[in-house]
């Protein structure tokens, strides 16, 4: 996935990818030599964050590599042009620059993920293997990009696999290579077997496909660690169902199951690096069809939980399915249960693309995501669960409907809905993302994206890491 990069090889000679802070630019080029200055002038380079200038060696070959840079949160992005912009030839950080590894740990994952492609139905073009080569020095900061980059890997390429390719099975099949990496057990209960044990909102909302619905489960750490359950969102496909979605409306959704997807990445980042936690991830993987079969606007349907649900609109099929989930999830009190789903337009509506809407009933837990996020640039938003609209959800002929009769504050209103089945969880979080990148930016190309994951591996880690 990533095999632009390489491990530093003493006995290569790479030339220096050379890493300027834009405020000491200035300073930094007082120092050289009178044809350095020439030529960066002559280029009119200043070091602005991202920018890149190429120096000529004595010889007249590639000398150095300059990237601009500014030390903060955003840093990660300033080094993830280079992978795709540098000619041929094999590179590597300048190595003092080892020397501060929060820094370093940032321009490793920029050069990882500023060569992420997705490229599994194109044909072989030539330039993978044209590519520049970027070796990374052996030591923590390289490990920790790269576990990340795996995590963010995993999760854009679930996501950019179109459906007809990514089912509920075959997103099984992905939680059971991942788990067979890691030693984690993986189990599934599909098809039938999600009513006889009692998962009948799940097994609704997939009867309507021919690809059978099913609940992934996998379980990995210690037993007597601390527990902690991820949800994700596995709707393979949403048409709407008979609430039938625009085609406009329907095009993304494949990415659907991006809830999902970044479960499986945080799950990867969490078992590679062996964090002391008990870790379980519960996947509601469904397709949301028209047919014969399918549910029906006005149908009432059962929970697990119990609690009866009118069927205002067959496309919230997102809370529907979690419900069930989330009901497991709660009744084990894990010490800590988030989920993650591409779950309503409303949320986008709110915050835009780039900034997943987060709930919570633990105002420690939402700090620690957001202040995490912030400070990763991998940032989420806190919304409320606001007692006063839960009364829309009520229902004249069942406990509840799935959705408000009124069109405002949607990414509230589905948040509460699921806060009625994680009822108990003493620390729930609930993640509305969207789980796409619109457009192509370095390190993060159009299709699928990892939002949030960061933020949460860091709490998790400082929470519950050795
Ligand atoms: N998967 C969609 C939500 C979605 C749409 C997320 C676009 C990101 C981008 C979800 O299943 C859905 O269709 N929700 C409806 C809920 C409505 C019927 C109450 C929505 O948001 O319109
Ligand atoms: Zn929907
Ligand atoms: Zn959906």
């Amino acid at each position: 996935m990533y095999d632009h990069i390489i491990a530093r090889d003493n006995s290569a000679n790479p030339i220096t990818i050379t890493p300027i802070a834009e405020d000491a630019f200035k300073n930094w080029l007082s120092d050289q030599p009178e044809s350095t200055k020439a030529w960066v002038s002559a280029n009119g380079y200043e070091a602005k964050r991202g920018t890149q200038l190429s120096l000529p060696g004595s010889d007249g070959a590639l000398g150095t590599v300059l990237i601009g840079y500014v030390d903060d949160a955003k840093a990660i992005w300033d080094f993830a042009g280079l992978p795709t912009t540098l000619p041929e030839g094999i590179y590597a950080l300048a190595d003092d620059l080892a020397d501060n590894a929060g820094l370093y740990e940032k321009a490793a994952l920029g050069l990882y993920l500023g060569g992420y492609r997705f490229d599994r139905y194109r044909k072989d073009d030539g330039k993978k293997a044209k590519r520049a080569k970027i070796a990374l020095h052996d030591i923590e900061a390289t490990k920790r990009a790269e576990n990340t980059a795996r995590g963010i890997g995993l999760a854009r390429d679930l996501i950019n696999i179109p459906a007809n390719d990514m089912g509920p099975a075959e997103l099984e099949a992905a939680a059971r290579t991942l788990g067979k990496e890691f030693g984690a057990k993986v189990s599934a209960i599909i098809g039938e077997d999600l009513l006889k044990q009692n998962f009948p909102a799940i097994h609704t909302v997939g009867h309507g496909s021919d690809r059978e619905p099913r609940l992934i489960d996998l379980v990995w750490g210690d037993e007597s660690a601390p527990k902690i359950t991820l949800v994700g969102k596995g709707v393979c496909f949403d048409t709407g169902g008979y609430d039938l979605k625009p085609s406009s409306n329907m095009l993304l959704m494949k990415k659907d199951m991006g809830g999902s997807a970044q479960v499986l990445g945080l799950a990867r980042m969490i078992m590679a690096a062996n964090l002391p936690v008990r870790l379980r991830v519960l996947i509601p993987a469904v397709e949301n069809m028209v047919s014969g079969r399918a549910y029906r606007p006005s149908d009432i349907l059962q929970t697990r939980k119990g609690i009866t649900v009118e069927v205002g609109n067959t496309d919230a099929e997102g809370r529907l399915v979690l419900s069930d989930a989330l009901t497991l999830a709660a009744g084990e009190d894990p010490e800590m249960l988030l989920d993650f789903a591409t779950l309503t337009g409303a949320a986008r509506v709110a915050l835009g693309l780039g900034l997943p809407a987060l709930f919570s009933n633990d105002d420690d837990l939402a700090n620690g995501l957001m202040e995490n996020g912030l400070a990763l640039h991998d940032p989420l938003w806190r919304l409320p669960l606001w007692d006063e609209y839960r009364s829309q959800l009520d229902s004249k002929a069942a406990d509840m409907n799935n959705i408000s009769g009124s069109p405002f504050g949607g990414a509230i209103i589905a948040a509460l809905f699921l806060d009625r089945f994680a009822e108990g969880a003493k620390s729930w979080a609930h993640i509305d993302l969207m789980a796409w990148n619109p457009s192509d930016r370095p390190g993060r190309p159009t299709g699928g994206e990892a939002q949030g994951i960061r933020a949460a591996f860091k709490l998790i880690e400082d929470r519950f890491g050795k």
